[in-house]
């Protein structure tokens, strides 16, 4: 695989700017790991210092950074920069689905909003520690939202925007949020009512925590208000004041909790703390990202998904930011919009995910070259492998040979990005996150557990010291925690995903091993789908496997069976996707359906996904062992279609 040195015209400035520099520091890092994570802590400000750096105890699934520390994260995303001189410098460039508007929002101006909408928050009766839901797109007030709730302390639960009224209903009940953050209508591309409100009050009477519903006009449309329950967003702050303290908060006191799907039905309410997490965005965000005080920096990802936490708002604003936020699509009005986006407003690092570029790449060059793209240095990617033509294309197309490609590896739990090539310093090979950041210590384990050294060779990847970003428990459930990072492999965090080493030391991420799928980056449980479309009148079983799918990566496949009697027909067909949108949303529709008669189980009836992902895949001339299989002759059915 060739590897790609760091471009001529690159100049790193974030500290360490060779390899060798990279290395040593990482050596560091290892040898001494509190001394470099103290150094790294004090970026930010505390109230108080932290008495310990790290008491996590992976033995006992215990995580803990910066203990008795004092800080708050609105303050440090904010307050500080109006300290040192900032106040006028722009934080947000929101860019409005219509390309005509756009809006800044600077860093005085964000306190203004956030101290006032914090204080409507004390007056609703919201107090440090409540959860409060945010279901919103991609507009200014979303993110002054997470952020007042950070300076009173409430801890935040946003929920994708793209999520059914089921889906909201259930986050909210699982974490028992007393107040609802959303907007009359959500505006993209060419979908001008996406009825956000509307959901809501399909499911607010049976959430019986939820006392009061927020609603931003954004459409300006009449919606339904019920009295005693419903505000608009100027209402909610009319007559608070403009100044709100900010809430001194334990490092381990919860920021915020965002579900994520897993291998079994119901999602896991990810919680993250404030002092770690917040030390860990800040850091990683200036470093992977090369992050200058005067840089234009855009992550198009939706702030309904762990990167747009990380990347949009505690890591980019903590350092001062000037970002572009983004309601739109990358194809309305056409298919040059990120790249006129990125003239207009002259983007210097971009970050997005392959599946957008795919999408793009295939509409030819011309949407790109005719925008002046030459403000761009560093281009990022997450969310799933970039593979082979969207790099070269990314690199060649978009960054004119100039940009380092930041391919960022990491999840909703390890609150940051964990693998990345640093720009400046670390040469890239396309496909792979290349290596660990310093004091990142990962390793590939086989089934026993064992590491393995061998170069090449495929198994679990895992991490075999915490650092501050991890998550701290699945909330309510710690027990799940347990079991889901810290059984498989005693004493590690287990990721969930396959990876294997090559002869440079260079990790290769080969996708999840549980039954968890990368749908357009978007992560989604096989069992959840299953269960939605269990739920579809007339079927009586689903089996649900991810398939190559050019342009999402992972593509949706259901195998279905019908109760007796029941005929498949487009009807029925019709009935499952809409059940699978309305019980979890559009983004979880599988791309194929194939009805059958039975699904391939061993005697002790468990289903043999091995085979089905063959026939997904159209590799059915070996579909391997089927000794085990209790009817062998559902095989013959299944090929028949
Ligand atoms: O399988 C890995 C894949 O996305 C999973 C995490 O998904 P989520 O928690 O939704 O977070 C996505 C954004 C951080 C991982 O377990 N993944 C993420 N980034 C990459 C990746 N796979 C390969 N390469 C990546 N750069």
């Amino acid at each position: 695989m060739k590897k790609y040195s760091v471009p001529k015209n690159f100049q790193s400035s974030v500290g360490y700017n060779t390899f060798d520099n990279y290395q040593s520091l990482r050596e560091k890092a290892k040898q001494d790991s509190n001394s470099y994570w103290e150094s790294v802590a004090k970026r930010i400000d505390w109230f108080d210092k932290w008495t310990t750096v790290n008491n996590s105890d992976y033995s006992k699934a215990h995580i803990e950074w910066f203990s008795n520390g004092k800080l708050n994260a609105s303050y440090n995303c904010i307050d500080r920069h109006i300290e040192n001189g900032l106040g006028e410098k722009i934080a947000l460039i929101w860019q409005s689905n219509d390309p005509t508007i756009s809006k800044n929002v600077s860093y005085n101006d964000l306190l203004e909003k956030v101290s006032l909408f914090a204080n409507g928050l004390k007056r609703a009766g919201i107090k440090k520690g409540d959860r409060v839901c945010i279901y919103m797109q991609m507009i200014p007030e979303a993110i002054v939202a997470m952020l007042a709730c950070a300076r009173i302390g409430a801890v935040h639960s946003v929920v994708f925007g793209a999520f059914s009224s089921d889906a909201l209903k259930n986050r909210i009940n699982d974490s028992e949020c007393k107040l609802l953050i959303t907007q009359d209508n959500g505006v993209r591309g060419l979908k001008f009512d996406i009825p956000m409100k509307e959901n809501a009050d399909k499911i607010a009477d049976d959430c019986p925590s939820l006392k009061t519903v927020v609603m931003v006009e954004r459409s300006g449309n009449e919606m339904f208000m019920k009295e005693g329950r419903d505000i608009t967003w100027n209402q909610f702050i009319d007559g608070c004041s403009s100044k709100c303290p900010a809430e001194v908060m334990d490092a381990e006191d919860p920021l915020f909790i965002l579900y994520t799907s897993g291998s079994t039905g119901k999602p896991k309410g990810v919680m993250h703390t404030t002092g770690g997490y917040l030390v860990y965005t800040s850091h990683t965000h200036e470093l992977v990202f090369d992050y200058h005080q005067d840089d234009v920096y855009w992550c198009t990802a939706d702030i309904g998904w762990i990167t747009g936490h990380s990347y949009i708002v505690y890591g980019p604003l903590s350092n001062a930011v000037t970002q572009v936020i983004f309601e739109g699509v990358p194809n309305y009005p056409d298919f040059g919009r990120f790249w006129q986006i990125v003239e207009q407003h002259k983007v210097n690092v971009f970050y997005t995910a392959p599946t957008a570029l795919r999408a793009l790449m295939k509409e030819g060059d011309d949407w790109v070259t005719k925008y002046d793209l030459s403000s761009l240095k560093v281009l990022g990617t997450v969310g799933e492998p970039i593979k082979s033509p969207e790099w070269h294309w990314y690199f060649n197309v978009i960054g004119n040979e100039q940009c380092p490609i930041v391919d960022t590896w990491w999840q909703t739990e390890t609150g940051g990005i964990l693998m990345s090539p640093i720009p400046g310093c670390v040469p890239t090979k396309p496909g792979s996150a290349t290596l660990p950041l310093p004091g990142i210590i990962p390793a590939i384990l086989d089934e026993e557990g064992n590491e393995i050294t061998e170069r090449n060779t495929t198994g679990y990847l895992v991490m075999i010291q915490s650092w501050p970003g991890q998550m701290r428990t699945v909330y309510g459930d710690h027990q799940r925690f347990i079991d889901t990072y810290f059984s498989q492999a005693p004493g590690n965090y287990f990721t969930g995903d396959g990876a294997y080493i090559d002869e440079d030391g260079y990790f290769w991420i080969t996708g999840r091993v549980d039954d968890v799928l990368n749908v357009s980056g978007h992560r989604i449980g096989t069992a959840e789908v299953e269960g939605a479309i269990g739920a579809a009148s007339g079927v009586a079983e689903a089996a649900v496997i991810g398939y190559s799918h050019e342009i999402k990566g992972e593509g949706i496949y259901a195998f279905v069976t019908l109760m007796t009697g029941v005929e498949a027909s487009a009807e029925i067909e019709q009935d499952i996707l809409s059940t699978v949108t309305k019980i979890i949303g559009p983004h979880a529709k599988p791309s194929v359906i194939q009805f059958c008669s039975g699904l391939p189980k061993t005697r002790s009836g468990k289903i043999m996904r091995r085979i089905l992902k063959k026939i997904a895949q159209n590799e059915t001339d070996d579909l391997g062992d089927t000794s085990t299989l209790a009817d062998p002759s559902v095989i013959d059915s299944l090929l028949e279609k």
